[in-house]
């Protein structure tokens, strides 16, 4: 309990023997709490006491004592006069507030009047506390995302007025004040809240008065997420019969939940559906270990990242759709003897990615890199380069290709020629045979359709044949040959062979094929004019 005491009251107290006689003008205020025990005092200087003591509260006499007839107050009664004439109250209840007077007599029967005002305290209480906008937790703590904007408020009834304040305990700052104010009410508003803005803030309410105060703490997490998506990861497992499958997502807070699972195709396909779930777990990884069995080409495997600072509708994952490999090149070779010669081998599609080497001979004996051969790898191409090459390294190479799901070889056939072998005359004389054999080859399937047409075999015959192609591939050369289907049987060894092809080609190129000028010139007019074939190439 705290008293006032006005400075005029002091004076007069000062002064009391001369002012006895008057009609009395003290005037004390004083605040009570519930429950405090309070002393209206009356006759306040020297210590005689008075023979007769009233007291009357807003008109009506509350309490009366008289010191020749003491009559003791029954234990238990609240409201008491002291010998001194003070007035006490043993248990201020709201409902006490009001201006008392009292009135003493002196010995020597002076009167002595005092005024007492008497307010009872209230509060602080009622202290609420709202943040927001945030999601609650089981246990009440709060949850925002970073980034987001967030109000504080509390209020509080006190009387007489209280002093609230704002109060931050965080992982930086140990009690840090954020704002105050006497008042019942206090704001305020973090804007973009970032992870240090995370911690305890409470609201504490004080009446000055009483020195009561209350307070009201509250715990806000502010969560977050990286931008990125998850990382999928694949590896090889010990057991060659699975397969490692690892999912990464770094940044978040508090860690998400990442789920392995398949995306449903069997269903419409704009909606994606969950197929089997292989693994869940509250983690920044999580690894997942697949039998190859459940592995089937074209499957979908996705990891996904749940947390609560994502907004919904929004989703974090990663995902890759499983391919077997398919090992691309040139099937066929030529090296010169004591040359070196580079074999490629392109492994672009396979996911996860294959493991991808260079085998020799049927026996797919391993290639170990060293004075014959090196080997390089840029991006999805493999190399293998022979160095010297002679005729012991002819024969069959394999680019073996291996993931998950498949094993896949391209079979390389190295054919090595001895240098003696080429010679600028034999190209020329070859070439000059070849030129006087193709125009025998033209003139006599002239000659043979011309023969059809004579027979009146129609002319749907040789619309099917109009627009071939017909292309001599000589193999005895120092390029390589290429040729579309990617796993011919190796050529037998050391003989020059002569590849004819007959492609189709669309007769819009049947003009350009024309004016190239390699059609033999026929007699016959009326060939000439029906010639399905246009055009040889060497
Ligand atoms: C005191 O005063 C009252 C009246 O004011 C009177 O009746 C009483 O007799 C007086 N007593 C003494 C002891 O003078
Ligand atoms: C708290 O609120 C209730 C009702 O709203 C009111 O009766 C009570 O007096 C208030 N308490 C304080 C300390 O203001
Ligand atoms: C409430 O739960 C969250 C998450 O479970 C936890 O981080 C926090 O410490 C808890 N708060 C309290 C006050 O127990
Ligand atoms: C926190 O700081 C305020 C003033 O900034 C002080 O009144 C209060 O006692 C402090 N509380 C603690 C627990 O240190
Ligand atoms: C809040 O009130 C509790 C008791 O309710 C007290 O232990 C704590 O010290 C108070 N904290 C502040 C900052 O006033
Ligand atoms: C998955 O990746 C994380 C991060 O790179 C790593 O710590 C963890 O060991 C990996 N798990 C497995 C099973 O490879
Ligand atoms: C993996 O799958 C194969 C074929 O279904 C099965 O024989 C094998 O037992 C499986 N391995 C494990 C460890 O489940
Ligand atoms: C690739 O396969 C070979 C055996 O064919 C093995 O020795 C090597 O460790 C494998 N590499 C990887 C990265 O798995
Ligand atoms: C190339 O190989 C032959 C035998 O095959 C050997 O005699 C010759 O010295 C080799 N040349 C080089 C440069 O290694």
């Amino acid at each position: 309990m705290k008293i006032l005491t006005t400075a005029a009251f002091l004076h007069l107290c000062l002064c009391a023997t001369a002012a006895v006689s008057d009609s009395g003008a003290t005037e004390t205020a004083l605040w009570a709490a519930p429950g405090d025990i309070a002393t209206l005092p009356c006759y306040t200087v020297g210590n005689v006491t008075p023979t007769l003591t009233s007291w009357v509260k807003n008109g009506r006499a509350v309490m009366r004592s008289d010191a020749s007839s003491p009559s003791p107050s029954p234990a238990g009664q609240r409201l008491v006069v002291t010998n001194d004439g003070s007035l006490q109250i043993r248990s201020v209840m709201p409902g006490d507030e009001g201006t008392y007077l009292c009135s003493s007599t002196l010995p020597g029967n002076n009167t002595f009047h005092a005024r007492v005002s008497l307010q009872v305290t209230s509060g602080p209480g009622n202290l609420s506390v709202s943040i927001g906008p945030a999601t609650a937790l089981s246990n009440g703590t709060l949850v925002v995302s970073r980034g987001s904007s967030v109000s504080f408020h509390c209020s509080g009834s006190s009387h007489p007025s209280q002093q609230l304040s704002w109060a931050f305990r965080g992982a930086s700052s140990s009690n840090e004040s954020l704002a105050s104010t006497s008042g019942s009410w206090l704001d305020f508003r973090i804007e973009d809240a970032q992870p240090s803005a995370q911690g305890v803030y409470s609201c504490r309410a004080h009446n000055p008065v009483s020195d009561q105060a209350v307070n009201k703490s509250t715990q806000l997490l502010v969560y977050y997420v990286p931008d990125r998506h998850p990382e999928c990861m694949w590896a090889p497992a010990q057991d060659p019969s699975h397969f490692h499958f690892n999912c990464t997502w770094f940044g978040a807070y508090p860690a998400p939940t990442l789920r392995w699972g398949d995306d449903d195709h069997r269903g419409d396909p704009g909606a994606r559906s969950i197929g089997s779930i292989y693994a869940s777990d509250t983690a920044e990884s999580l690894s997942v270990t697949l039998n190859r069995s459940m592995l089937t080409d074209g499957q979908t495997l996705r990891c996904t990242a749940q947390h609560r600072a994502l907004a919904p509708g929004t989703e974090k994952s990663c995902s890759f759709t499983l391919k077997p490999p398919y090992p691309e090149g040139e099937p066929l070779v030529t090296a010169l003897e004591a040359t070196s010669v580079t074999l490629t081998c392109t492994e672009a599609v396979s996911l996860p990615p294959a493991n991808t080497t260079w085998r020799k001979g049927l026996q797919q004996e391993d290639i170990v890199p060293g004075s014959k051969y090196v080997l390089s790898e840029e991006g999805p191409v493999l190399q293998l380069k022979i160095l010297n090459v002679s005729k012991d390294d002819e024969g069959v190479y394999f680019c073996r290709s291996e993931n998950p799901l498949a094993v896949r070889e391209l079979e390389v056939y190295l054919t090595v020629k001895t240098s003696s072998a080429y010679t600028g005359a034999i190209l020329g004389v070859f070439i000059a045979a070849l030129i006087v054999g193709c125009a025998a080859i033209v003139a006599k399937t002239f000659y043979f359709n011309r023969h059809r047409i004579c027979l009146g075999d129609g002319f749907g015959h040789m619309e099917e044949d109009r627009g071939d192609v017909m292309s001599l591939v000589e193999s005895d050369d120092e390029q390589i040959f290429q040729d579309a289907v990617p796993r011919l049987p190796p050529l037998t060894n050391g003989h020059q062979t002569t590849l004819v092809q007959i492609h189709r080609i669309p007769s819009t190129d049947h003009e350009d094929a024309e004016t190239a000028g390699t059609r033999p010139q026929q007699q016959d007019d009326t060939v000439q004019t029906e010639e399905p074939v246009d055009l040889v190439t060497f």
